[in-house]
């Protein structure tokens, strides 16, 4: 499975804990994003090219990474196809997968620190859609959208 991730500037020490999560367990990584602190990305940047991954099947999940995790889920969510939830506890991290087949995950560095981002990651991925009932109420989520 291909995950890609990315981050602005506040996201940069969970988006590297993220990263080494998913290579010790064999995933395939692409990492979009600055390398230092001095370096800044505006978030909605690096959201855009994660949403259009993912919901271009691409890749298959996306994570990403800022100081809240706030603006990164508004820009990914403008994508048809993007189920992007902020994580900030390990219920969400649940639900989001289990309920809602959430394909992106974001996460506040400023919020919940980058090894709490790992281990919620690592929650995130281990849950696998319930689909049954919660199938029909996924597919309604890009109706308001209407037909491209
Ligand atoms: C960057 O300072 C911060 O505004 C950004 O990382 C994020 O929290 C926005 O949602």
């Amino acid at each position: 499975m291909k995950v890609i991730l990315g981050s602005d500037h506040a996201g940069i020490a969970g988006r590297k804990e993220a990263v080494r999560l998913l290579r010790e367990r064999g995933w395939e990584v692409q990492e979009l994003g600055p390398e230092g602190d001095s370096e800044k990305a505006d978030y909605p940047d690096i959201a855009h090219q994660i949403a259009q991954s993912v919901t271009s099947s691409e890749s298959e999940m996306g994570v990403l990474v800022c100081g809240t995790g706030q603006g990164m889920a508004m820009t990914a969510n403008r994508y048809r196809g993007a189920r992007a939830a902020v994580i900030t506890d390990p219920f969400t991290a649940e639900m989001s997968r289990a309920h809602n087949d959430a394909n992106i995950a974001c996460f506040g560095e400023r919020v919940v620190g980058a090894e709490t981002i790992r281990q919620l990651l690592a929650k995130f991925l281990a849950t696998p859609f319930e689909a049954g009932r919660h199938m029909a109420r996924v597919d309604k989520i890009d109706q308001v959208i209407g037909e491209a």
